[in-house]
């Protein structure tokens, strides 16, 4: 047999024989891919172009960038795979909430809340992360089913509670991974968290007192709007930040400081290229300076923001959130075409 060393050798000499595509893409997927759960048919020929049926005769590396989540990125990742009818990587998935992993170290041991999602799939892909002690609002309803009269949990949310006595328990910081399902009880709960600095119930305390020692709060996807199935653009996580911080502006007089990740923010967009430089160097075998990124989106605000900042280029396409009946976008793209299809063909046109 060839001795390892050989075999190494000869590994590495052959990986750098494998052509590398000259340009890579970051795709969106609601308003792209898909609407809400169903695949929008230039999806799978746009991804069969990046497969290898293209002039390059090779694979065009890709990842996914959604401001969606809800799940983890494995279980997210074989739904796609399912939908999609090809093989999407977790190494090549960014929601989100996949940056907070980066943040666990600080919160593992810490009670944090963490909302939106259905039931207790957040506090699920939190404790994945890392944050040990995550509780929701549902938990915090069933401690005191009075800190929100107007809902009553159902069997349903009853059964996957964790129970604290959150009247002794300090909640540390607040991230919202996903949509909340119950704006009201989630913005009430907030309140109670901010206002008494982690005690649900506690003192209100003043803005001094609160600056001394903050409860940190983080949203992870500033989309007003995203595409969804109905004909109109549904509300998204950056509607229900405007209405807690009105809410919390009306009550307090001023807005509460927070963190905001998720596309169009640097941080996201800095995370997500080296999503894809770890991407493409899994797909050749060895590190190789990123070639030309192009970006496609649909939502002018997130999509097309982000990769004017980031220096990629952008495509926007018209199968989503931005209308071209309502006028020129908000940011101005590389490009503008019909769908994902089109956007891929005239970004691989261009770079031949
Ligand atoms: O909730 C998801 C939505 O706001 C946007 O999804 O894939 O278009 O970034 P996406
Ligand atoms: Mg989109």
């Amino acid at each position: 047999s060839i001795p390892s060393i050989l075999r190494r050798h000869i590994q590495q000499v052959s990986q750098k024989d494998v052509p590398a595509a000259p340009l890579a893409f970051v795709l969106d997927i609601d308003g792209v891919l898909l609407h809400g759960p169903k695949v929008l048919p230039a999806a799978k020929r746009a991804l069969a172009l990046l497969e290898g049926d293209n002039p390059f005769r090779t694979k065009i590396p890709y990842i996914l960038l959604t401001n969606g989540g809800g799940v983890g990125e494995e279980e997210r990742c074989q739904k796609l795979t399912q939908q999609l009818g090809i093989k999407i990587s977790p190494s090549q998935y960014v929601q989100a909430h996949t940056i907070l992993k980066s943040l666990s170290h600080k919160y593992a041991d810490e009670p944090v809340l963490v909302l939106g999602g259905k039931l207790d799939a957040v506090r699920r892909v939190a404790e994945d992360y890392g944050y040990k002690k995550a509780f929701t609002t549902t938990d915090v309803l069933a401690w005191n089913p009075s800190v929100w009269p107007f809902h009553q949990a159902s069997p349903a949310e009853l059964d996957v509670v964790k129970y604290t006595d959150f009247s002794q328990t300090r909640v540390s910081a607040v991230f919202v991974f996903h949509d909340p399902r119950n704006w009201a009880l989630d913005v009430q709960v907030l309140c109670d968290v901010l206002q008494s600095n982690g005690i649900v119930g506690g003192q209100y305390v003043s803005p001094e007192q609160q600056a001394l020692d903050p409860v940190e709060v983080i949203f992870c996807n500033p989309d007003l709007l995203w595409r969804s199935e109905f004909v109109r653009p549904r509300l998204g996580q950056g509607a229900f930040k405007e209405a807690f911080q009105a809410i919390y502006k009306a009550l307090t007089g001023s807005t509460y400081p927070h963190v905001q990740y998720g596309k169009p923010t640097e941080a996201t967009y800095r995370f997500a290229e080296g999503v894809l430089s770890d991407y493409v160097e899994e797909i050749a075998g060895v590190r190789r300076p990123l070639p030309q990124v192009y970006m496609v989106g649909d939502n002018p605000e997130s999509d097309i923001a982000g990769a004017n900042a980031a220096n990629w280029s952008s495509i926007l396409v018209h199968t989503g959130v931005f209308d071209p009946q309502q006028g020129p976008p908000s940011h101005r793209p590389t490009h503008e075409v019909a769908d994902v299809e089109a956007a891929v063909r005239w970004a691989i046109d261009r770079e031949l």
